[in-house]
């Protein structure tokens, strides 16, 4: 006998993407609709906390009835409601969590509050249907730096964290530092095309009691000093070898920390993921190290990687298999840590 689909609508609000989708059996993404809150934030250089709550509350129905239109479906055809309880904005989960509890309560649904970095490691599995844990992920956004062992379906080993500022913060004070504004991320992967990666030797932090551990801070200080001292003697800026150098140097340590941990454990196959995955030269670098160490490279699609629903759906999914199930008393956790529930 055929078992019966199994429909969960997700939703994510951790910070400045109000977001919904609907995925069927796990990795199938029926609809996946992101309402981007770039604008906004843009005339204050970064993500203004209230804004942000309030941009969620005036777009989150909007979105999850995009995201039921597109895939076919209405609130009656599904089996789960998905939610990112944290880490993130307090505020901005908030918005989320109430609706999936009003959804979830007005529909007689079951309820799973999903970890947001479960979420961004589980985006790998939707372009890839042959990836199953056991394999080591590296996850890099705006607000974490991990590399971990995925045991199993949201369970994790955590060989390394940053001991300062996450990959995608460093992108963004950069960005900022030489006037290209936020989101920095992009604008310095754009940038660093027309640069030279080798024209400025920025340092690459290796810690001594943490093999796999990252560390950013030094590297934006290089920078910001960097600068200055051009403003100062009248060397003029060329701000394409800035950005080149800057993530030259960010991603030569991502590179090195995985295919290290990968060949210390004896794993063969690696993941990135997270907002700073999308990056080019990092997606460049990691699939030429992993072919010649003879790794096998997973990243998802660029639009998986930065912050969306479908892949918090498909973190229900198997949460929802395990028998996760989270009450009416779910709250937001702004700062969940993994492994945690
Ligand atoms: O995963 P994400 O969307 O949100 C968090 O969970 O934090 O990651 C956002 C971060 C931002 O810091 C952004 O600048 C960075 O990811 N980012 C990038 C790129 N696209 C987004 N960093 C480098 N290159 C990119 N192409
Ligand atoms: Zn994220």
């Amino acid at each position: 006998m055929e078992e019966k689909d199994i429909l969960i609508l997700a939703i994510e609000s951790s910070c400045d993407e109000t977001a919904a989708s609907v995925v069927k059996n796990g990795r199938c993404i029926l609809s996946n609709v992101i309402s981007s809150q770039i604008a906004l934030h843009t005339l204050y250089g970064g993500v203004v906390p209230e804004l942000a709550s309030r941009k969620h509350i005036e777009k989150i129905n909007q979105v999850i009835e995009a995201a039921l239109l597109e895939a076919h479906v209405t609130l009656d055809d599904l089996d789960a409601v998905g939610v990112t309880y944290g880490p993130g904005l307090v505020g901005a989960l908030l918005v989320g969590v109430a609706e999936a509890k009003a959804i979830a309560y007005a529909k007689k649904l079951p309820l799973v509050g999903v970890h947001h970095i479960e979420g961004h490691v589980s985006a790998n599995y939707i372009e890839h249907p042959d990836l199953e844990p056991p394999f080591l992920c590296e996850i890099v956004s705006g607000g974490h730096t991990h590399l971990v062992i995925v045991k199993d379906y949201g369970e994790f080993e955590i060989l390394g964290r940053t001991r300062d500022d996450a990959a995608g913060e460093a992108f963004d004070k950069v960005a900022r530092a030489i006037g290209l504004g936020y989101p920095g991320g992009p604008k310095i992967d754009r940038l660093s095309r027309e640069g030279n990666p080798s024209a400025i030797a920025f340092p690459r932090a290796h810690i001594e009691d943490g093999p796999y551990d990252f560390s950013f801070s030094g590297l934006k200080s290089a920078v910001l000093n960097y600068l200055n001292k051009c403003r100062m003697t009248g060397e003029p800026v060329v701000e394409a070898d800035v950005a080149a150098s800057f993530q030259q140097a960010v991603v030569d340590v991502l590179v090195d920390n995985a295919i290290r941990a990968a060949k210390d454990y004896g794993i063969e196959r690696l993941a990135i993921a997270g907002g700073v995955a999308s990056n080019q030269g990092l997606r460049t670098a990691m699939e030429e190290a992993c072919k010649k160490e003879g790794i096998r490279f997973y990243r998802p699609s660029p639009v998986f990687c930065t912050d969306n629903a479908a892949m918090i759906g498909v973190a229900a999914y198997y949460e929802y298999r395990k028998g996760t199930r989270h009450g009416w008393d779910l709250n937001a956790v702004p700062n969940l840590r993994l492994g945690e529930r």
